[in-house]
């Protein structure tokens, strides 16, 4: 059954002390719990302890062993006399039969654990819910020669040998905590150790444990998170807490990291990085993702949430925290270009399909499903909007005020809502319908010039399209950062001003306009909102040469391209000298930073440019696009030619520069191959061959990929038998031809599904291979539905392992309601299909029938 955020109850039983001793063996973990519980109401109810999958061994109550304990569900049901006692459980779980990974599992002979969102009740009996903090202490004992290095929450504090070749270690955490945020790890692990002093002189002992044999590959991830602990301290005002702070990489895991009190746990991917095997994306990733869960110590750890309803409070804020730390590491413009990618990419279908959730949702069956791009970058735009709306030192002052407020605490999204207004002042009723109201606002925009009086007067109007269970939605507030510029002199005309819409409609004048004005309109994207404008291809250009906003200037680009491909794609008449003009003048602006030009000389994708048409046609949109790209590919040869050899050589160094001229290489290799140039494969080989650095590695075998030549047979060996063994690189393998945009995709696809290197039961691989395609907008979407079987099949096997990585494979299918019948009719099809397997989880069974509608 669903739950409801209207029905929530504080905890009827609060558990101050949580002793838990583990046996660990990975067949046969014994979890002796011993738990201090105190009453926290009136209601006289028994105390319900969750659990899943396992049975008590013993109970005893105050020492004493009791019989008249029941199982109601999966909850253990103990009637208490008194007001305070203390509670005894002895579980038997089998980690290497944990397919799941969540709870405790094993990972390449790793014993580890994930707890968010629901996982400890798989390692014990406990009131598993993000409002009941307890005070652990942990005590683990192991074999000694499997699992040498033992770690927990918190701070070590003893540890010694037995003599049957077990040894022993405790941990304990000093603050207290939800079960969500246990960990605990045991493995033959090597440790790549750093220092940090916090600013006010606290010295923490840091440690990135690996297998033996990665500790070099670690050295990313610890400066990283020495610049995400320092950056901290200085715009925000935050402290680390404990002596130690642990991070261990294992290479299954059913999401990105895990911001465990003291000791992180992060996919692998997440972590190890060197120039042969990482590619600058992910490196940025990493920095991202070490800085993220170290912020949560903080937005997440000290203050926590209430209930999962309240799951953006963390997740939302500490996206906007990590973005802003990678901003500041190199260039903020594409930064933000990026993350708008991102939301565009992820978050803007989420929002206008079936699957459509307000950032504080109000039900869920399985909460794992609420992982998703509208809780975590729809959440961050939103504090984004309000740092916008306060600005900087009110901002600031607000961070301060619920810090301090809700240090030790469960908190709400309208306890970060209440310390905003407090510390700044402003009302921001209107702005609490970000939270609860779903759908990305639509802002038409139009400016129009009274040249004889010298003004300009700009229309605006929003509307909030029906999402699901919301038919009728009211006017937000939205932040616009607004400026114009004459169309002659290429200035601008007046100050950026910032508007808050609240309204339906409104009109803005501007006077002193002499000139004929051009519109710049959420710039830096202020607002996450699709603005619809009527302003000219010829306006657009403008913008993208002269607007003062990098944002902006991207923004203009591709909205140019975006109205070039979608009248392609319905009228089927291409008309590119804009974009072409345009993307020329770009490559021309030596004033630029090539990492810049980079994102701004990329097309749109091909499912950001389904997005805006009421029936998505695959072929006929990648005709478009390909027609486009073939087009910038011939016209600007020369320009591609020069971008391409203009690139310093060099050794690898990461560094935002190198970066950029990288990026631009591997965008203008695209264009050389689009031209058809017979000599395209030759120069991506070459680059294949010579590279010492994976970006431009893989860069080449992407394009490489997309064609048919004897390169690209050549260097997809190549690749698979230097890399063997290397799962990580291996993923890459397996992704790049799964975005192929060759004819015959699906059924290498399919193939590959049969390799002998791919497995589902590594989410990884499966998101390699199966995320991938699904995301392969022309592929997956063959006429003949051959992609959304191959989908189902997979997904449905999947599902008997891991139903939380499965139930995220699925919202491609989400999507058939914007294609023709024969399409949306396969899709059903294959949604009706999973939702009628047996046994099915309530993880797919929540996306799939949902999908349904
Ligand atoms: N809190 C983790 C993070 O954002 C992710 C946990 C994901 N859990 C889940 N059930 N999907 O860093
Ligand atoms: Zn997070």
């Amino acid at each position: 059954g669903a739950i409801s955020r209207h029905d929530y109850r504080p905890p009827a039983w609060l558990v101050p002390e949580t002793r838990l001793v583990f046996d660990l063996d990975p067949a046969a973990t014994r979890v002796t719990a011993t738990l201090s519980v105190t009453r926290n109401d009136a209601s006289g109810d028994p105390l319900r302890l969750d659990g899943a999958g396992q049975r008590p061994l013993a109970v005893r109550v105050d020492g004493v062993a009791i019989d008249d304990w029941r199982i109601e569900g999966e909850q253990l049901v103990v009637p208490l006399a008194g007001d305070a006692h203390t509670i005894e459980t002895e579980v038997e779980i089998a980690p290497e039969r944990n397919t799941q990974l969540m709870g405790l599992y094993a990972s390449g002979g790793i014993l580890c654990t994930q707890c968010e969102a629901e996982g400890f009740r798989r390692i014990t009996y406990f009131p598993d819910r993000p409002d009941v903090l307890s005070r652990y202490a942990v005590r683990m004992v192991a074999d000694a020669a499997r699992y040498p290095v033992l770690l927990a929450n918190g701070d070590p504090v003893a540890a010694g040998t037995l003599d049957d070749g077990r040894h022993w270690a405790e941990w304990n955490d000093p603050f207290p905590k939800p079960s969500y945020l246990f960990a605990l790890v045991a493995g033959d692990l090597a440790v790549n150790r750093g220092q940090f002093t916090t600013q006010s002189g606290r010295g923490v002992d840091l440690g990135i444990w690996v297998r033996a044999g990665d500790v070099e590959k670690t050295r990313h991830a610890l400066h990283a998170l020495e610049l995400a602990m320092a950056w901290d301290e200085r715009v925000y005002g935050r402290e680390y807490d404990l002596d130690v702070f642990n991070i261990v990489a294992v290479d299954d895991f059913n999401f990105g990291a895990m911001e465990n009190k003291g000791l992180n746990i992060f996919n692998s991917r997440y972590i190890l990085a060197d120039p042969d095997t990482a590619t600058d994306y992910d490196y940025d990733a990493i920095a991202a993702v070490v800085a993220h869960e170290y912020f949560h110590n903080w937005s997440g750890n000290r203050i926590t949430c209430r209930d999962w309803f309240q799951l953006s409070l963390k997740e939302g804020f500490t996206v906007y925290r990590d973005q802003g730390f990678s901003a500041d590491q190199g260039s903020a413009a594409v930064k933000r270009i990026e993350d708008v990618r991102g939301l565009r990419a992820a978050q803007f279908p989420e929002d206008a399909g079936p699957l459509a959730h307000p950032v504080r949702p109000e039900s869920y069956i399985e909460i794992g499903n609420f992982y998703t791009a509208t809780i975590y970058n729809k959440g961050a735009e939103l504090i984004r909007m309000m740092a916008t709306i306060l600005g900087p030192q009110a901002f600031r002052a607000a961070t301060d005020l619920y810090f301090t407020r809700f240090d030790g605490t469960a908190a709400t999204c309208e306890d970060f809502v209440a310390c905003m207004e407090e510390a700044s002042g402003r009302d921001l009723t209107q702005f609490r319908l970000w939270y609860s109201q779903a759908g990305t606002p639509r802002v038409a925009a139009s400016l129009s010039h009274q040249a004889g009086d010298g003004r300009a007067t700009l229309r605006l109007a929003q509307h909030v399209p029906a999402t699901p269970g919301q038919p009728d939605k009211q006017p937000m507030v939205l932040p616009l950062r607004i400026r114009v510029f004459g169309a002659e002199t290429g200035r601008a005309l007046g100050d950026e001003q910032l508007v808050l819409l609240d309204e339906a409609a409104s009109t803005i004048v501007f006077d002193g306009i002499t000139e004929r004005p051009v519109l710049s309109v959420n710039r830096g994207f202020s607002a996450p909102v699709i603005i619809e404008s009527d302003r000219s291809a010829a306006d657009l250009a403008f913008l993208s040469a002269h607007d003062d906003d990098p944002f902006a200037r991207y923004e203009a680009m591709q909205q140019l391209m975006l109205d070039t491909l979608v009248a392609t794609t319905i009228e089927g008449r291409p008309d590119n000298d804009a974009v072409i003009t345009a993307v020329a003048n770009t490559l021309d602006d030596r004033t630029l930073d090539p990492a810049f030009v980079a994102e701004a000389v990329l097309l749109p994708s091909e499912g950001f440019i389904g997005d805006q048409l009421a029936m998505v046609d695959p072929e006929a949109i990648f005709r478009a696009r390909e027609g486009l790209r073939r087009a910038l590919g011939l016209r600007l040869a020369d320009r591609w030619r020069d971008a391409y050899e203009r690139a310093p050589d060099g050794p690898y160094v990461y560094s935002p520069a190198a970066k950029g001229h990288r990026r631009l290489r591997s965008v203008a290799l695209g264009y050389i191959a689009a031209s058809g140039a017979d000599d395209a494969a030759t120069i991506a080989f070459r680059q294949f061959e010579r590279a010492d650095n994976m970006t431009d590695r893989q860069g080449a075998l992407g394009t490489l990929a997309n064609g048919y030549s004897d390169e690209r047979e050549a260097a997809l060996d190549i690749f698979y038998h230097r890399y063997a063994g290397n799962s990580l690189v291996i993923d890459k393998w397996f992704q790049t031809q799964a975005l192929s945009s060759r004819d015959d995709t699906g059924r290498l696809v399919a193939d590959l599904a049969r390799h002998p290197d791919f497995t589902l039961a590594n989410p990884n691989r499966a998101r390699a291979l199966v995320g991938a395609f699904g995301a392969n907008q022309r592929a997956f979407n063959a006429a003949d539905g051959s992609g959304y079987r191959f989908l189902a099949d997979q997904l449905i096997a999947l599902d008997k392992l891991n139903p939380q990585t499965a139930a995220k494979l699925l919202p491609p299918l989400a999507r058939w309601r914007r294609f023709d019948s024969d399409r949306a009719a396969l899709m059903r099809g294959a949604l009706e299909r999973i939702v009628a397997t047996p046994g099915l989880s309530k993880d797919v069974f929540e996306q799939a029938s949902k999908s349904l509608g």
